[in-house]
């Protein structure tokens, strides 16, 4: 099928990209025209592991086109896909104004029948609004029909989440649009789920504010494990193994961040109460949100005292591993917090780097060229986003390097007992402080029932042991 996808940012793009990897007719339209021409030399403005490949696999045998004109989109493709960016107002609604124009420009290109399918992240009607719209503005009258198709993508493993779907929602409200959408997806073994359109753009809404919610909880948790003295890992593990609820989401940590989360939360509220209907249940997700941060920097306060020149390393700047993102990221919130209060923070991460230094956004970090580098001479580690990278770092070097060996883990990346036994004072979160057993043997030491995700830092580590012990 011959498919437009207006709007070529991270949404856009990688739908573009994988539509085309099925076999449709895909070209990607942008107002920015030094994207495009960059796209067209074969250059990928973001960085999501494999779509370089993709893109450049699809364009190379025609698949895939760019360009800057809406007009030859809609003339030419039997499906357009709107995937403008929703920013959101200060007040937390949704900016809608792209939107808008892209319906009226859509509008004034109509000649004939098209599904035009909203995959931008909208609130609850926005469809309705889109339909009056191009109605409006179309003044020939031609028939359209407008769907709802949100997306569900995450950032670092977005083309699997898109070749490979739990399950694709179509809002619509016609057997005719359904039937081409059906065609769309035909390639796609997934199940599709067929809604109205209003169903639909709640879907998104509904999934994202839930899935933070139930980090919101995990972490509420951590704080009564950490005052009773359990262990949050243990008792995620306790209540995921239900299958009703699931082990996914309930990593305890520094907090929800990115370009979905706090947004889209933000949003649902604001939705909620323009309807008459408030959501207040996600204004509690938020404050706990909020506030494991807060904890975590009070529990950098009881054990370094004064932060106020003390030599902080932090490690992590992107909003979760796998990306290069560091929008709305706590990582970059905490570094802030840390030097709003004085600290000397220098920081690493192996993607983030860049854009933290271009965009200045934290402004008196030092940016380190590595991990090590980042803990010459500091006085605490903080961890703060959960890079696999991290696990494989040489700790006896760390400990070496560092001027006081205080570990603050906000991503329960390490094994405590582990750290420990290296000579670290570790902290992390909602885990309760291990035994200090720093001179016995590293096998029986280390407990075997522990996450697949600390395995590989407890075997490095328990070498590491061993051979200081020797
Ligand atoms: C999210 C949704 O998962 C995706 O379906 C939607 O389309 C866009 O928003 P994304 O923002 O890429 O995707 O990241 P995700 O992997 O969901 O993580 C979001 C944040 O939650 C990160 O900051 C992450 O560190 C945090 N998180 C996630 C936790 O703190 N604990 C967890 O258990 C899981």
């Amino acid at each position: 099928m011959r498919i437009a996808i207006i709007g070529t940012g991270y949404v856009g793009l990688i739908t573009g990209a994988c539509l085309a990897e099925v076999g449709h007719q895909v070209i990607c339209i942008d107002i920015d025209e030094v994207k495009i021409k960059a796209l067209r030399a074969g250059k990928i403005p973001i960085y999501e592991p494999g779509l370089d490949e993709m893109v450049h696999r699809n364009v190379s045998v025609r698949r895939l086109a760019f360009s800057t004109s809406v007009d030859e989109g809609v003339d030419i493709s039997e499906v357009i896909v709107i995937a403008v960016p929703t920013p959101p107002h200060t007040d937390g609604s949704v900016d809608l104004t792209y939107i808008e124009r892209v319906a009226r420009e859509i509008a004034d290109s109509l000649k004939q029948y098209r599904v035009i399918v909203d995959k931008s992240t909208v609130p609850v009607k926005t469809g309705e609004k889109v339909a009056d719209t191009i109605r409006r503005y179309n003044r020939a009258g031609v028939e359209f029909d407008v769907v709802s198709n949100p997306e569900f993508l995450r950032e670092g493993s977005a083309l699997t989440d898109l070749m490979e779907p739990d399950r694709i929602v179509i809002g619509c409200n016609s057997e005719r649009a359904l039937s081409i959408m059906k065609s769309v997806y035909a390639p796609f073994s997934a199940p599709i789920m067929v809604t109205d359109v209003n169903s639909a753009e709640l879907i998104k809404h509904a999934a994202n504010s839930f899935l933070a919610l139930k980090i919101s909880y995990i972490n509420a948790l951590s704080a009564i494990c950490e005052a009773s003295g359990a262990d949050i890992d243990k008792v995620a593990d306790g209540i995921g193994a239900d299958k009703r609820i699931g082990r996914s989401f309930l990593n305890a940590g520094l907090g929800y961040g990115g370009s979905c989360f706090p947004k889209d939360v933000a949003a649902f509220i604001s939705i909620s109460e323009q309807i008459g209907e408030p959501f207040n249940l996600l204004k509690e997700v938020q404050r706990i949100n909020r506030f494991q941060r807060v904890r975590f920097v009070r529990r950098l306060r009881d054990a370094l005292w004064v932060l106020k020149e003390k030599r902080i390393a932090v490690w992590g700047l992107t909003f979760k591993p796998d990306t290069d993102d560091v929008r709305n990221s706590v990582a970059l919130d905490l570094i802030n917090d840390l030097i709003q209060e004085g600290a000397r923070v220098a920081a690493y991460d192996p993607k983030g780097n860049e854009k933290v230094q271009k965009l200045n956004l934290c402004p008196g970090v030092h940016l380190a060229s590595s991990a090590l580098n980042a803990v010459q001479g500091a006085e605490a580690l903080v961890l703060a986003t959960e890079w696999p990278d991290f696990t494989s770092v040489d700790f006896a070097e760390v400990h070496r390097q560092m001027h006081t060996p205080i570990v603050f883990d906000g991503r329960n990346l390490l094994d405590p007992n582990t750290m420990r036994d290296l000579g670290f004072q570790y902290y992390s979160i909602g885990r309760p402080l291990s035994k200090a057993s720093r001179n016995g043997p590293a096998d029986r030491i280390i407990p075997i029932d522990l996450g697949i995700r600390s395995k590989y830092t407890r075997r490095k580590l328990r070498d590491e042991v061993a051979q200081r012990s020797r």
